[in-house]
């Protein structure tokens, strides 16, 4: 097992879907249309494109099925769509989407919040859809939603997630996403969890889903890096959250993610200035400030001219 901060990471842009989801306003099926084109010509390696969930319970994402035909698809771009159960999953499958993202909560609280399930059941609806996808080329993602903590059961034992994790690769999923759904991961929890994940699924790609609540987001980016994972999600301007989790927001954002890694020497193969420059048109689509830090401040490297009076001394 490889240990030590990898030298290139996954970025993989999930704006249009958990950024989305939880906005107040909705935003136009072109505008999402555009957003999505213009990111996949910014060099991330995955684009959440949307959820196919009930429109009632996530009002904004309603145009799923509009937005995935709409969209121009790059051959090396993995576009995914979140699935909460088998009929959200036979329409993402129709619209032929790269990868489905099921998602289940470790906590039976928030499994029933959000998915009005207990996660015993979300499991079994999971077999369905791995049914479903057989002889398609759709790959099968599962999500571990509040791997780090719940907003009302508190910390979930390491044991018990990884076992869901197991339990997810054997009904048949392919790869798995440890999230952080309210930001209550602390880096040292991350070291922990993500070392025991690695210890025991050596060979199944992992990624890191970090909201950034409570302001450890990046901290723990660099706790998962040096314990060897290399994929993660953000939202471009650090938006987002579970609508079904109080107190829930944004996820790392991803132009500040970018600019640490390049910081960091480890490649992304993302274009900074051009991710930007998305990040700083947002505030107008969206009609609010962001969260993202690196949109407002520029990069570390961008420098600013001597103030005049010491120019004069010079
Ligand atoms: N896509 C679109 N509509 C769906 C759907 C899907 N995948 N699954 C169910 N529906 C519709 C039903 O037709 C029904 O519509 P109606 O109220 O107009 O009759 C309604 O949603 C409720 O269906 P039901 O089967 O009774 O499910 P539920 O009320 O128990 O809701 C979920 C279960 C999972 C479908 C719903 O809670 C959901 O979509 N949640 C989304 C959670 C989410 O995205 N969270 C954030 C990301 S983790
Ligand atoms: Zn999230």
């Amino acid at each position: 097992m490889r240990t030590g901060v990898p030298p290139r990471a996954f970025i993989q842009e999930v704006v249009t879907r958990d950024g989305l989801q939880i906005e107040p306003r909705f935003l136009p099926t072109e505008d999402k249309v555009a957003l999505i084109d213009a990111l996949s010509q910014t060099g991330v390696a995955k684009i959440e494109v949307t959820s196919f969930v009930s429109p009632r319970a996530v009002p904004n994402l309603a145009d799923a099925r509009e937005v995935a035909r709409a969209i121009r698809r790059r051959p090396d771009v993995t576009y995914v769509a979140l699935v909460p159960n088998l009929r959200g999953a036979e329409a993402a499958l129709e619209a032929d989407m790269d990868e489905l993202n099921l998602v289940l909560s470790v906590s039976e609280t928030h499994n029933l919040a959000n998915m009005r399930m207990t996660p015993q059941d979300s499991l079994e609806g999971f077999r369905a859809i791995v049914a479903a996808a057989a002889g398609t080329r759709a790959a099968l993602n599962g999500s571990i939603a509040t791997a780090f903590g719940c907003p009302f059961e508190g910390a979930q034992p390491a044991e018990k997630v990884l076992d869901l994790a197991e339990a997810y690769l054997a009904v048949g999923l392919h790869s798995v996403t440890l999230a952080d759904t309210t930001g209550m991961a602390n880096p040292r929890q991350v070291f922990a969890l993500v070392s025991a994940f690695r210890a025991r699924f050596d060979d199944v790609k992992l990624t890191l889903h970090f909201h950034n609540t409570r302001g450890m987001g990046l901290a723990n980016v660099l706790a998962a890096l040096e314990a060897g994972a290399d994929r993660f999600d953000a939202s471009l301007g650090g938006i987002g959250g579970c609508p079904f989790a109080p107190g829930a927001t944004g996820n790392i954002s991803t132009e500040d993610l970018v600019h640490m890694l390049e910081a960091m020497g480890v490649e992304t193969g993302v274009d900074l200035p051009a991710l930007l420059a998305l990040a700083r048109s947002l505030p107008a689509l969206l009609g609010h400030d962001i969260p993202g830090q690196v949109a407002k401040a520029g990069r570390s490297g961008d420098l600013h001219p001597v103030p005049a009076h010491l120019r004069a001394a010079q």
